[in-house]
């Protein structure tokens, strides 16, 4: 059995004008989980819903070495990283980032944001009108920063946020915004390499379970240290998608927001419900809107063909909101995660599969407990109004934050933790 085929030239532009919805209206219009079209020239399986995760994250059928996109790579990713590692030396790699965030180091990160959330907030509070997104960005590049065991100077605080932001935040434009998202590529990459250098020669010594250590000094297979280049870029890929999950929290503000009734509810709870409250929003939200993939050994899934090489994309937002699975899957419900634990294919805003084997996030404990702290901060401890009414997102845009970067008008703080 052939796949459906749109023989329309190019998807490109119909990806990029709403890259979270385009797989799965797609695959709705033509009956199907799954169907090839062209992708940046090159011919492009897309898939999506619980059964198609469970066959992506089959690491014999799927590699990932080669499958993502140059601008991608020269931006989001950078060169060199575990992304793009398969096998025993994918597992290796891994191991070093499940190391970074064993529990007591996330708690020890979930304490450095608390104080920088209280001490944010006083500066807000002095100038009654901030944009939260881009404070949020400055907040947790400082508390990264701190917890890995990068140097940060003051001065140097609002450029690296600026840096670490344009990597995820600028990685899905075309024109100037690509531009700035190379650039802030190469600067981030040449700072993150000289980090690596000053520990390598003892000139910098941080602890041994900070991240910035671990990765100076974590040896491959073969036993020798990272190249440097490859060292910055896994260091990077701590800091920058700690600092990302200021889109997250923007989306917890967001949601917040938009289901006063659920505001309530978890300001007069006892924190009982808060992580269903954050799961939904991971649900729900749009982020990370897909994963790729190149098939390895041909095969069949429901009779269709995947030759070698092949690109395949894995939609993650449509899994999240497959209708099959999940229950009225457009209304945002918390309630859905005060049962049982949703199934490791159908919950994927940070890919699916164990995150010791597959490609998935190793970095989910701490996205999630950073934007339960935050909730804790916005429901409990600090009174704020919101200047705009919580507008639809802007599903054209990758990360699909509402325009104008939250912006919101402080009254109090409590300082009580
Ligand atoms: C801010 C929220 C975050 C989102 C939306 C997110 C999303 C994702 C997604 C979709 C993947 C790819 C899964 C796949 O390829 O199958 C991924 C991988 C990864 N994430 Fe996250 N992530 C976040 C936070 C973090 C944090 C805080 C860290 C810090 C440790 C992190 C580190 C990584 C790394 C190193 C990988 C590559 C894993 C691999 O290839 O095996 N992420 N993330």
């Amino acid at each position: 059995m052939t796949l459906p085929d749109i023989r329309t030239a190019d998807s490109t532009i119909a990806l990029l004008r709403d890259p979270y919805r385009y797989i799965s209206r797609r695959a709705a219009e033509l009956g199907e989980d799954i169907f090839e079209t062209r992708l940046l020239l090159r011919p492009t399986t897309c898939m999506t819903g619980v059964e198609a995760a469970g066959v992506f994250y089959d690491p014999s059928r799927f590699q990932r070495a080669g499958a993502a996109p140059p601008p991608l790579q020269k931006t989001l990713f950078g060169q060199g990283g575990v992304q793009g590692l398969d096998d025993e030396d994918h597992r290796q790699r891994k191991a070093m980032f499940l190391q970074i965030v064993e529990r007591d180091r996330v708690e020890a990160l979930v304490e450095v944001v608390t104080r920088e959330w209280q001490r944010a907030v006083d500066g807000w509070i002095a100038v009654g009108q901030i944009k939260l997104y881009p404070r949020l960005q400055v907040l947790l590049t400082r508390a990264v920063c701190e917890w890995a065991g990068v140097p940060l100077p003051e001065a140097e605080v609002e450029v690296r946020a600026r840096q670490l932001t344009a990597l995820f935040d600028d990685a899905g434009r075309i024109g100037v915004g690509h531009l700035r998202s190379r650039a802030a590529r190469k600067a981030a990459d040449r700072w993150a390499a000289e980090v690596i250098d000053q520990i390598r020669a003892g000139k910098l010594d941080p602890p041994p379970s900070s991240a910035a250590y671990v990765v100076a000094h974590y040896r491959e297979r073969d036993g020798r240290p990272m190249a440097p280049r490859v060292a910055a870029v896994e260091l990077l890929n701590v800091l920058r998608p700690t600092v990302a999950t200021a889109v997250y929290i923007t989306f917890v503000a967001h949601a917040l927001d938009a289901h006063p009734a659920w505001k309530e509810r978890l300001a007069n709870g006892d924190g009982g419900e808060d992580l269903a409250f954050v799961e939904e929003v991971r649900r729900h939200y749009p982020f990370f809107p897909a994963v790729a993939a190149v098939v390895r050994e041909p095969f069949e899934w429901r009779g269709h063909r995947f030759p070698p090489g092949r690109r395949v994309l894995l939609d993650l937002y449509g899994t999240n909101h497959e209708s099959r699975y999940w229950r009225d899957p457009d209304r945002f419900d918390p309630g859905r995660f005060l049962g049982e634990e949703p199934d490791r294919f159908a919950f994927v805003p940070q890919g699916g599969g164990e995150p010791a084997v597959h490609h998935r996030c190793p970095g989910e404990p701490i996205s999630t407990r950073l934007m339960t702290v935050a909730l804790d901060r916005m429901v409990r401890h600090m009174t704020y109004t919101p200047l705009a009414v919580p507008t639809a997102l802007d599903f054209g845009r990758l990360p699909a934050l509402p325009a104008g970067g939250y912006p919101i008008r402080l009254a109090t703080a409590d300082r009580a933790t």
